[in-house]
Parts: structure tokens; C-alpha cells; sequence
């Protein structure tokens, strides 16, 4: 039997992707204002460009907006050009940070990273050591849609990227359809809640009452008008917002989904 899930403060993540200067934190300045206006029952958190993590977690918010990066390599330190360990955006000043979005996980000829969910498990204990919550994506392709395979293609990414040393607080899974992002398409809402029913019961199974206690968010085409819709569903604890974070006005009416 799939545990309730109930008492779970959700979650709401901005993610920057390769988008944003210096000035466009002027846009977290105006969500801090509108949300500092309200009671909202969620965590915010924003994940941005590796450039922007320090001066944003020095920016000082009355609505306490957690610092996000977008990824890290597996290893702590070492030859790695290019790369950005844990523990230097713990160091400058991160919460956070997102580990396997699809856009690291797909192959290196379609513009990603071809990152396995071995790689993806690395990233989450090299997070862990360093002190970083994780926010882990999975998700599946059109194709795997298509052909059924949707859950057992989310169940082995999960089953293959976390570590078995996983615990709620640290630990945040995000069901990220890929043929979603950035399309303005969406799964139906049974759809989505039978995804998230699946990744609530495969953490039960595996972390016993533990995994009841776990944040699962949707991500994917979430924008101001199905946000409240979307956060509605059983087993979706926040969301994870690509897009439609990027504008102040638009990320704080997606949190309005959890005004008190
Ligand atoms: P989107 O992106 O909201 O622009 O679809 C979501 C994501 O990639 O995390």
C-alpha cells in the first residue's frame, strides 16, 4: 500500500538553466517583494548559473529564497576543466543543487551531457558530502511514453541514481516528463499522479517509512495557470520551474499555488 504522503512542506525550484546576468537577480529582488507580502506554505529556492550562486546567496531576502546550482561533478576536487564541485558551490554559498536533469542525461549528439544515472548517483553523494540538498530529475522521453514504458523507465532512474544512504530532508525527487520541458505540453493529471504514486511507493519499498516523508515535484511546462491545478495532485509536493522562473511575476503566482 502506497504510504500517505501527508505533512510534507512542498518545495518550489526555479531553475535558471544557462539564462541570467548579474542584473537579472533584480527579478528575485521584486519576487522577494511580492512574496514578502504573504504567507506561503512552501520552501523557495532558486537554482541559477554557477556565475550567479555567490552574489545571490548574499543578496538578503525577508522571503527566504535558497540558493541553487544546476549540477556538480561527481569528484571533489581535482582535473576536471570546466567543472564546478559540490563543495565550491557550497562554498559560495549554495543550498542546493539540481543532479540529472534530462538535459545533462541526454546523449552528447542531442545538445546533453550523456550523463548515466550511475554518474547521477556520484553527484548526489559528492553533494552529500559537501552538505548540499539534492533535487534529482527523472523522467521519461516521448518515445518511452509512448511505448508503456514510462514507469519502469522512472523506477530504474530512480532505483539507479539514488544512494541507499538517502534521507527526506536532503534528498528531493523531481518527475520530469522530458518531452515536457519547455513545450508547453503537459501529462494529463492521472497521468502525473500515477507517475508520482509509483516514485512514492518505489521510496517506501526501499526506505521503508522514511520514503513517505520524501518531496516529489512535478516539472515541466508548469506556468502560471496549471500551477495551481498540478500542486493539487496526491504525491506532488512542489515543482520544479524552468521557464516560467525566470520572470518575478510569473514564478511568484506559481508559488501562489501555496498562498495560506
Ligand atoms: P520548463 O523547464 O518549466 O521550462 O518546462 C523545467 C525544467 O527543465 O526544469
Amino acid at each position: 500500500m502506497t504510504a500517505p504522503a501527508k505533512k510534507i512542506r512542498p518545495l518550489v525550484v526555479g531553475n535558471w538553466k544557462m539564462n541570467g546576468m548579474g542584473a537579472h537577480l533584480r527579478e528575485l529582488r521584486r519576487l522577494n517583494t511580492g512574496l514578502s507580502k504573504h504567507k506561503f506554505g512552501c520552501d523557495v529556492a532558486v537554482c541559477v548559473p554557477a556565475t550567479l550562486v555567490h552574489r545571490l546567496s548574499t543578496m538578503k531576502f525577508g522571503a527566504k529564497i535558497m540558493t541553487g546550482g544546476q549540477d556538480c561533478h561527481g569528484a571533489q576536487k581535482g582535473a576536471h576543466t570546466g567543472d564546478v564541485s559540490a563543495q565550491m558551490l557550497k562554498d559560495a554559498g549554495a543550498k542546493w543543487v539540481i543532479v540529472g536533469h534530462s538535459e545533462r542525461r541526454t546523449e552528447v549528439k542531442r545538445g546533453g551531457h550523456g550523463e548515466t544515472s550511475k554518474l547521477v548517483r556520484e553527484k548526489v553523494l559528492a553533494a552529500q558530502m559537501a552538505g548540499l540538498r539534492s533535487i534529482v530529475c527523472v523522467g521519461e522521453m516521448l518515445t518511452e511514453r509512448k511505448s508503456g514504458d514510462t514507469l519502469k523507465v522512472v523506477g530504474a532512474q530512480l532505483r539507479q541514481s539514488l544512494p541507499d544512504t538517502c534521507n527526506a530532508p536532503d534528498i528531493v525527487i523531481a518527475y520530469e516528463p522530458v518531452w515536457a520541458i519547455g513545450s508547453g505540453l503537459t501529462p494529463s493529471v492521472e497521468q502525473i499522479g500515477a507517475v508520482h504514486a509509483h516514485i512514492r511507493k518505489a521510496l517506501t519499498r526501499r526506505f521503508g517509512d522514511a520514503g513517505a516523508a520524501f518531496r516529489v515535484l512535478y516539472g515541466g511546462s508548469v506556468n502560471p495557470s496549471n500551477a495551481a491545478e498540478l500542486m493539487a495532485i496526491a504525491n506532488v509536493n512542489g515543482a520544479l520551474v524552468g521557464g516560467a522562473s525566470l520572470k518575478a511575476a510569473d514564478f511568484s503566482r506559481i508559488i501562489g499555488a501555496y498562498r495560506r
